[in-house]
């Protein structure tokens, strides 16, 4: 597999591979690769004729020193994923701090419409300029003509989408499906930091998703919030951050139901320093 660990080597790469039928395809990492992460790969290696994994464990959209420190790394095993792969048309951007931001490191400010204000832009103060600075950078390294995205972290995915719209980047964008453990835990590199016994009971974040499912349709979403803080009250292990049902197309909390729209529950939860989101479309 090559590996680029700098934006000239891999664009003087991709520059030469061009030719009118080429078609790149990109997948945005922060490394610590599991399946979900092949799944987003398997997608872009179907629909395009070369693929770049860009692993980048990105400071920026860390509001949280000890998330970042914390934040698993291991490109010798990330690579040793993507080699089971046995393809030739995969290539890995691990690049340094340094060829990303040069001698600053921050993030450029962002005005999403409000999408930036709900949820993890609510607990997690600056992130989403960070992933939006990062994810533009990259594509103007990459030049992809897609990018693929899982939809956990569906708030991410709408930011990108923005993203695109606002600075014109000729980049079109993929939502894949959420893929989870056998217990319906969805799939995180920070799910390798949980003990065994965390893992095993946190199948009732999936669990409650799928209850807020089928209340949905027939509850009031007040009585389903409620409920919902019940089932991680007083909890051993878990501690609920937020709970909200909202609009999928601009993640505004859910008001009056309206036939018309669609909508989607949103969860984030601890598990001692551990955070883990999930979401589930309702209708
Ligand atoms: O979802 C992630 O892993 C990151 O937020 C991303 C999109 C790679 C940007 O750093």
């Amino acid at each position: 597999m090559q590996v680029y660990t700098s934006k000239a080597e891999l664009s003087a790469f991709i520059s030469k591979k061009k030719h009118p039928v080429f078609s790149l395809g990109f997948v945005p990492t922060m490394g610590a690769l599991h399946v979900g992460h092949l799944s987003l790969v398997k997608a872009a290696l179907a629909e395009n004729t070369l693929v770049v994994v860009s692993i980048f464990v990105n400071p920026t959209q860390f509001d949280n020193p000890t998330d970042l420190n914390k934040y698993p790394r291991n490109l010798t095993q990330d690579i040793q994923l993507l080699e089971t792969l046995s393809t030739t048309a995969l290539l890995v951007y691990a690049p340094t701090v340094k060829d990303i931001y040069g001698s600053q490191t921050k993030s450029e400010p962002f005005d999403f419409g409000g999408l930036e204000s709900q949820m993890e832009g609510k607990f997690r103060s600056g992130h989403f300029d960070g992933v939006g600075t990062i994810v533009k950078r990259l594509f103007q390294i990459v030049k992809p003509n897609a990018a693929y995205f899982g939809e956990k972290d569906f708030q991410q995915l709408q930011i990108i989408k923005k993203m695109v719209e606002l600075t014109g980047l000729p980049v079109n964008i993929i939502g894949c499906p959420i893929e989870r453990e056998p217990n319906g835990l969805a799939m995180s590199s920070r799910n390798s930091r949980l003990s065994d016994k965390e893992l095993k009971t946190a199948d009732l974040i999936y669990k409650t998703l799928k209850s807020v499912k089928e209340k949905f349709k027939s509850e009031p979403s007040e009585e389903i919030s409620q409920w919902v803080r019940t089932q991680f009250k007083n909890h051993p292990l878990f501690e609920l951050e937020y709970f909200q049902i909202s609009e999928s197309e601009t993640l505004a909390p859910i008001q009056q139901k309206n036939q018309t729209k669609t909508y989607r529950a949103f969860i984030a939860v601890f598990a001692r320093d551990v955070r883990l989101i999930d979401n589930i479309a309702l209708n």
